[in-house]
């Protein structure tokens, strides 16, 4: 039986539903999944991660950037990661908007993403995520109004949305978990990350 972590961050509850139903998913596949939350508890340490056959790592999109803790985890386990059958997934208002604009914006995060981690997953999806206007405070509830609206995305502040496609989430989780988890795995196949320049001080960033 395969074991596998799902690590992720999530503020507000989405990637961590998403997480959930994949690791589901991973269950009725005969693999046992452990979710952990790097904000609550404080990620897998190096020899935790050891004991995983694969990992998956989730992380929504705030103010086009992910959260600095999952930022800091993924490059502190950055050769752990890239010796492992790996995926990483995104989850933002972007993801669900088809329009060119918004496929570039959401490839440049995902590229810094990965530029500024040196985390090499070998299977990457940008999923839509969701708009939960009712449980957002006034502010918030203006922000999340005005992504959306740049997004082409729904407006109507009186409801909830969820603008994942679950189909897609379960059609990722079935190629990551069909792809040969053999122990010599090495970081063939990584998705090519066109080189980028770094800032000199802390985390490489793109410019
Ligand atoms: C404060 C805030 C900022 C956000 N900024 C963006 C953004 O810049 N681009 C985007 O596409 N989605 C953005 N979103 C949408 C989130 O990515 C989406 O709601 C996601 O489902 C949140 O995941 P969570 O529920 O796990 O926290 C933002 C959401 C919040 C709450």
């Amino acid at each position: 039986m395969k074991r596998i972590a799902i690590v992720i961050s999530s503020e507000n509850g989405h990637t961590k539903r998403i997480a959930n139903q994949m690791a589901s998913q991973l269950n009725r596949l005969d693999a046992n999944v452990d979710l952990v939350n790097v904000a609550s508890q404080d990620g897998l340490s190096a020899s935790d991660l050891a004991q995983y056959d694969a990992v998956i790592v989730g992380c929504p999109v705030y103010l086009g950037d992910f959260p600095q803790l999952l930022m800091d985890w993924t490059w502190e386990h950055r050769d752990q990661l890239n010796m492992m059958p790996s995926a990483f997934f995104t989850v933002s208002l972007n993801a669900a908007d088809p329009r060119p604009k918004a496929r570039a914006i959401d490839d440049k995060v995902l590229r810094n993403y990965l530029v500024q981690t040196d985390f090499r997953p070998r299977f990457v999806a940008s999923v839509g995520g969701a708009l939960e206007y009712t449980r957002y405070g006034f502010f918030k509830r203006c922000v999340l109004q005005g992504v959306s609206a740049a997004a082409g995305g729904p407006t109507d502040t009186s409801r909830d949305f969820d603008l994942t496609n679950w189909a897609d989430v379960a059609q990722f989780v079935s190629a990551f978990f069909e792809q040969d988890m053999t122990s010599d795995y090495a970081t063939v196949n990584r998705l090519p990350v066109a080189p980028h320049p770094v800032w000199p001080i802390g985390l490489p960033r793109v410019a």
